[in-house]
């Protein structure tokens, strides 16, 4: 798995310095407020775990899976809720966690989903900003780092589901992925 990976971006210590400087960040900002963190199944997971232990105030949990790539390294344009809410959003003050934002059709799919259901309030966290990418007009209100159009994994982002698990964010070697 290692042997994929052409060059390290972020290292374990430097996500988990930044997933802790948003968590605090958060934890003040949402003070007082009616809390529901809401992970993007699969991509977010392992960043929604770290962040939410950097969380200090209290918060609910619930899942959403989309994919809109499946299998292939580019976006097909569609997303599709595959694992919706177990909870309505109805009054609630959203916080979205995406791993990263690519074209951005994924997360102004949900912001529009959740707008639509009447949440209080829609706010996103993204981990990683690939900016160079969108195709649709988006900012994250919480960013970690702003990375360069390579093919990345690790730290829950996959290619062709693998990958995943590596506690660190890599480029994958090209001969892997052509
Ligand atoms: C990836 C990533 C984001 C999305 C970003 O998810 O986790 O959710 O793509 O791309 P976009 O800004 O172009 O929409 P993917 O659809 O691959 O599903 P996964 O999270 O299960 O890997
Ligand atoms: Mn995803
Ligand atoms: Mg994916």
């Amino acid at each position: 798995m290692q042997r994929d990976i052409q060059e390290v971006l972020y290292s374990e210590e430097q996500i988990q310095a930044k997933v802790k400087e948003l968590g605090q960040q958060i934890s003040r900002d949402f003070e007082g407020r009616n809390l529901l963190v809401i992970c993007v199944l699969k991509g977010a997971f392992i960043f929604m775990a770290d962040l939410v232990k950097n969380v200090t105030i209290p918060l609910d949990l619930d899942f959403m899976a989309v994919s809109s790539y499946g299998a292939s390294t580019k976006s097909s344009g569609v997303v599709k809720i595959i694992k919706d809410l177990d909870v309505p959003v109805e009054g609630r003050d959203v916080l979205i966690v995406e791993d990263i934002i690519d074209s951005g059709l994924t997360l102004s799919y949900l912001i529009d989903v959740l707008e639509r259901r009447n949440a209080l309030s829609v706010t996103v966290v993204a981990l990683f900003d690939k900016p160079g990418r969108r195709t649709v007009d988006l900012e994250p209100d919480y960013k970690g780092f702003t990375i360069p159009d390579a093919f990345v994994v690790g730290y829950g982002l996959d290619f062709a589901e693998k990958y995943r698990n590596l506690p660190f964010v890599g480029v994958l070697k090209e001969e892997v992925y052509s």
